[in-house]
């Protein structure tokens, strides 16, 4: 199938010509997309209608193996039943708004700070598939930054500083800044992980600072140290150079390389408008060889 990439910013992202996703399986096709992926990061497809099955089996398809715990589940059980797709959403099992206290929104309400999809996890993310299914009349956009654009728009002192650091990702570190608080058992099911600051596209072999409102604290630093630089380098890696803003329509689906790039979702009266996606993410894993 002829793919065509139309770019949406200077850096980074594109809107993919007209393509039923759910009815791509060749890998020439597939491959052509991946391509995408490296050399955007972000790809906007319009117009995909998808149930869950289908999305899940499309992100298995493209990228391997899926999630298949999210860090909700720490929280209580997930509305959709099961753990490779999960809710983006402001509703309650009854399918109603959740009111403005309730904890599962407090939770999600992190997803508006800077942050990569489970970098706190190891095996990471490697790529997000986010499939709008409500969008409100009001405007509730997803921002990205290109992380590799910010890398190498770094001064030569800092790229030195941080090449061979590493830090620890939690995502009750991000929950926690902002108030939330959790039981014991629940900090004892979210222990985080460790990831390289610098990570390398092993096909483009493309740099990208990899940060996250999950990083907590550099490894072998003392605490305050760290959290300063790495406030310092998500301040310089979310400038609005590096940021794209994709506003919603119904039947979008975009695909993030999390590997490549931070979002955040941007503030909208979540207590009045119902807002429903569903996302996919996919395992930083070794890719099988092409044939
Ligand atoms: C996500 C996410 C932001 C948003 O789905 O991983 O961070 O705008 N979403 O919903
Ligand atoms: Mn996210």
């Amino acid at each position: 199938m002829a793919v065509s990439f139309r770019k949406l910013h200077p850096h980074f992202v594109a809107e993919v010509s007209a393509i039923d996703l759910r009815q791509v399986s060749d890998r020439q096709t597939l491959e052509t997309l991946r391509g995408g992926m490296d050399q955007y990061g972000v790809l906007v497809f319009r117009n995909q209608p998808f149930t869950d099955p289908e999305q899940l089996a499309f992100a298995q398809r493209f990228d391997g193996t899926v999630q298949a715990v999210i860090g909700s589940q720490a929280i209580g059980r997930t509305r959709l039943g099961t753990a490779e797709v999960a809710d983006i959403s402001n509703v309650g099992h009854d399918g109603k708004l959740l009111p403005a206290d309730d904890r599962r929104r407090i939770y999600a309400l992190s997803n508006r700070l800077w942050h990569t999809d489970s970098s706190f996890r190891e095996p990471a993310g490697r790529y997000s598939m986010l499939s709008a299914r409500v969008i409100p009349a009001v405007r509730a956009d997803t921002e990205f930054a290109d992380m590799r654009a910010a890398y190498e728009a770094l001064d030569e002192a800092t790229k030195a500083q941080i090449e061979s650091l590493s830090a620890h990702h939690s995502i009750a570190y991000s929950r926690q800044v902002l108030g939330f608080e959790f039981s014991q058992e629940e900090l004892d099911l979210l222990k985080g992980a460790v990831q390289p600051l610098i990570r390398t596209n092993p096909r483009t072999q493309r740099r990208s600072l990899y940060i996250a409102a999950h990083a907590n604290r550099i490894i072998d630093w003392p605490v305050p140290e760290g959290r300063l630089l790495l406030g310092d380098l998500i301040a310089h890696a979310t400038q609005p150079q590096f940021v794209y803003c994709h506003v919603w329509r119904d039947g979008d689906l975009v695909i993030w390389d999390n590997l490549a790039t931070m979002h955040r979702g941007r503030p909208y009266d979540d207590t009045r408008h119902h807002r429903e996606l569903r996302r996919v993410t996919t395992l930083d894993i070794a890719l099988p060889a092409s044939p």
